[in-house]
């Protein structure tokens, strides 16, 4: 063993690459799997107890030095540029780069904001991190109305008047625009919102939302459903028709929740509108006297309309994806789906 040892390090003193393949070469001939150091370190194994200590360093300073030397060889092959001159053609075209594409949520995001962009509305957003005065307060939220109860928002602080929470809807950066506005105010807000909800096919704890407000003279519910079907008709196709359902929301008076039909079976009835022919797809209304005083807006002069939209629910029905959690898993193959889809 021992003059192996000293044999190999002989070569090794002595070992020149002109080339990038020729120090491969190398270091596959000693450090390969079948390489001449890999081997010894085998025989190593099986030598009397009492040779091992030296016989053992002599191997690992041989390995150090071998691996020292393919390393210097290596750079200095690369750095002279011999590979050049080594076959290799290196006019031939590049590997090409894959290029990524945008997320779903955010294709949908920017097909809403564009319809309404298109209508004249401007974009406003505010901060995740709100206080309860933007999220509940200000929005005619009682003290004790179960969406300020801590089952569906996460505290950040717990300040005894106004404690800071990560918002739960986007109808904060409705307060925050009539704060600081002139009228007339036409916004949509997208953004991220918050809500302590255990994770499962229809509901994430993390998800996007765009709302949308109007306030000037003489709004009514019926500017409300012209903006909303149109709105529907350009997202989700020409035929689209809604229907409005009276619903409930503190912030607005009187409240709708709105329906579009099924752009699957057109009315019909199939397994993803379960048979009724409508998906539901926003909560909208007729802004609460109460909301404007709180923002200093004259609610005898101004009247307005608010809605409000799930970005996730919104590209779930136009895409037919059936479980909300797709969004949020990064799985390559659901994503590459949505390549070349493109802003409206
Ligand atoms: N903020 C409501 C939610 O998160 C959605 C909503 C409903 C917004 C009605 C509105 C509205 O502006 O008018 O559930």
């Amino acid at each position: 063993m021992k003059e192996r040892i000293e044999k190999i390090t002989e070569e090794l003193n002595a070992l020149k690459c002109k080339t990038e393949k020729e120090v491969e070469d190398a270091r596959v001939r000693l450090l390969g799997k079948k390489g001449e150091i890999t081997q010894l370190f085998d025989e190593f194994r099986t030598i009397a107890p009492e040779l091992k200590r030296e016989f053992g360093q002599k191997l690992n300073v041989l390995k150090k030095d071998a691996m020292a030397k393919i390393e210097e060889l290596k750079a200095a092959a690369a750095a002279s540029g011999a590979s050049a001159g080594s076959g290799e053609d290196t006019t031939m075209p590049g590997e090409p780069h894959q290029l990524g594409s945008r997320h779903p949520v955010s294709i949908a995001r920017e097909q809403i904001v564009n319809i309404f962009r298109k209508f004249g509305y401007d974009v406003a957003e505010g901060p995740e991190i709100e206080d309860d005065y933007h999220v509940f307060e200000a929005l005619n939220f009682p003290p004790n109305h179960p969406a300020r109860d801590m089952q569906d928002t996460f505290f950040v602080s717990n300040g005894h008047l106004n404690p800071l929470l990560l918002r739960t809807h986007t109808s904060s950066v409705q307060v925050r625009t009539m704060e600081k506005s002139q009228l007339p105010i036409r916004v949509v807000c997208p953004g991220r919102v918050f809500r302590n909800e255990a994770i499962s096919a229809r509901a994430h704890c993390i998800f996007h939302q765009v709302e949308g407000l109007y306030i000037d003279e003489n709004v009514t519910f019926a500017d409300l459903k012209q903006a909303i079907l149109l709105f529907a008709r350009e997202m989700f196709g020409p035929e689209t028709e809604i229907r409005m359902r009276p619903s409930y929301f503190p912030f607005t008076e009187p409240s709708a929740e709105v329906d579009v039909s099924c752009n699957i079976c057109h009315g019909k009835g199939c397994n993803i509108c379960k048979g009724t022919g409508w998906l539901e797809i926003l909560g909208c209304g007729m802004v609460d006297p109460n909301v404007l005083e709180a923002s200093g807006i004259d609610s005898k002069k101004y009247s307005g309309f608010a809605f409000g939209m799930g970005v996730e629910r919104i590209a779930m029905l136009k895409w037919q994806v059936n479980d909300l959690r797709h969004y949020f898993e990064n799985d390559m193959r659901f994503l590459r789906e949505f390549s070349t889809c493109v802003d409206v």
